[in-house]
């Protein structure tokens, strides 16, 4: 769906070409990657980085806000699109804008708030004033400093060109030339729907997003998201020792990989065999499961939400997805939380993680506090399983500066699949969009990650065809993939 309107003034970025230096690096992550290893180097450097943000944040859909975060005319969320500040606004016509929050006079931010409501912006330093779809409305001692009226057309804050939004999920790209949003997201899109979709009200944000500074680089968290099932019985083994979870051990075992085109990707996990047949929606009570809507979903979709519904997932580049039954305390009383979450880049090795708790808009007040109140306890800003996380994070850009690292060429290991017994092939029933495969061994997942990173970052299209799927492992491994 496409909501904003043309004018008055938009931004398109063309791809830029790529220095020798970073070109270097980027061939060495080709020849890297071939052989499913990923060079240390591009989680903490400063050309990587940049380039980044040029030819990623500036050329694709980047998640900028939810639509529930801003329902009334008005309202507005500031947000990023990569390092730069936007602020999103709707208008008295409904309309979403996404503006540059930098004042076309001199530079300023003129939002210098979270969130709120109003009319208009007034950039703090001169007085400049624009309207919330970003026409320059006002300049002050106009006619003494100026003499006549600046031309808006000219002097109005940048917006992004392309504003569309999927389930509520609004997406801006700096760039016109992408495709539409839906084909974008491809089967990710489609997982979305299933997520979120599966009553005609949607669901909401259960409030502002947490947001706290990681030392980390933004793709260890997109890529641990995409689906690193290997870590969970190992890194958050404490909170199945406290009897916050259970079974961690066959985390990876019961995963169920869901690869899409784009570098999107999903892991689920096959509840209704680990677990109980009964276990199906992600073991949602009955209350909540049977307000669902069902009969639009297709066989693939059906089975997916029964039996192997996703647990986390990555949209391209920076949003990611969680979704678990969890008590709120040992033994207490279980919800099933779900927050999305996005890595904003700050500098090389370093983010901001922000996250939202998402409830139901049916669910009773009471339901959606106990799935916020629980969902903080496990991946709040001081959630149990969060703080695992972002401290094994924080090795990463520390292994990427270190000179003896780069002396030696170090290179992430990636290589799960090639002699692993278990089958990991795609699995030839599946008739969803992507590849689907029975198991969570083998890092596929984060390999399209990472491939779609490569050619985005080599000036490529940044829509891609389907997840390029490794032939080397189904020669190496006698037609097991
Ligand atoms: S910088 Fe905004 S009015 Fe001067
Ligand atoms: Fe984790």
């Amino acid at each position: 769906m496409t909501i904003t309107s043309p004018s008055p003034k938009t931004t398109a970025v063309s791809p830029t070409t790529v220095e020798p230096k970073l070109e270097a690096l980027l061939n060495r992550v080709e020849t890297s990657l071939a052989d499913e290893l990923v060079p240390v180097d591009i989680f903490n450097e400063e050309t990587v980085f940049r380039a980044e943000m040029e030819q990623i944040f500036t050329r694709t859909w980047v998640f900028v806000a939810h639509e529930s975060e801003i329902p009334r005319a008005g309202d507005f969320v500031q947000r990023r699109i990569g390092v730069d500040p936007v602020i999103v606004t709707r208008t008295g016509e409904g309309r979403i804008n996404v503006l540059s929050n930098y004042c076309r006079h001199r530079g300023s931010q003129v939002c210098q708030t979270d969130s709120g409501n109003s009319r208009f912006f007034k950039c703090p330093y001169h007085g400049w004033t624009y309207s919330n779809d970003g026409e320059l409305v006002g300049t002050p001692m106009m006619h003494h400093a100026y003499g006549e009226k600046l031309d808006p057309k000219d002097w109005s804050l940048m917006r992004a060109p392309r504003v569309e939004s999927r389930q509520g999920f609004v997406f801006a790209s700096l760039s016109e030339e992408v495709p539409t949003l839906d084909e974008f997201l491809g089967g990710a899109g489609w997982m979305l729907d299933l997520i979120v979709g599966l009553h005609p009200d949607g669901m909401r944000v259960a409030g502002p997003p947490d947001r706290y500074k990681v030392k980390a680089d933004w793709k260890t968290a997109a890529e641990n998201f995409a689906g690193d099932v290997y870590h969970v019985p190992n890194l958050h083994w404490s909170t199945e020792e406290i009897k916050v979870s259970q079974g961690l051990q066959g985390t990876a075992e019961i995963g169920r990989a869901y690869e899409f085109e784009n570098g999107h990707n999903f892991m689920g996990h096959a509840w209704t065999k680990a677990i109980h047949p009964g276990f199906v929606l992600w073991g949602y009570p009955p209350e909540i499961t049977e307000q669902f809507d069902l009969s639009g979903l297709d066989e693939a979709g059906r089975f997916v939400v029964d039996h192997e519904p996703p647990t986390v997932g990555t949209i391209f580049p920076n949003l990611s997805f969680i979704r678990f039954l969890t008590p709120a305390t040992p033994g207490g009383p279980v919800s099933v939380v779900t927050s999305f979450r996005q890595w904003q880049p700050i500098g090389p090795g370093e983010m901001e993680l922000w996250s939202w708790q998402f409830v139901w808009n049916f669910e009773s007040e009471e339901s959606a506090q106990q799935a916020y109140v629980t969902g903080q306890f496990v991946f709040g800003s001081a959630g149990i399983f969060e703080q695992d996380d972002t401290v094994a994070w924080e090795g990463v850009p520390r292994a990427a500066a270190s000179p003896w690292m780069r002396k030696e060429q170090m290179n992430f290991h990636f290589q799960m699949g090639r002699k692993s017994p278990v089958d990991q092939s795609p699995d030839p029933d599946w008739t969803g969009p992507g590849i689907h495969r029975n198991t969570g061994y083998g890092e596929h997942t984060q390999l399209n990650f990472y491939r779609h990173w490569l050619r985005v970052m080599k000036g490529g299209d940044a829509k891609s065809a389907q997840p390029a799927e490794s032939t080397q492992h189904i020669e190496q491994n006698g037609g097991r993939a």
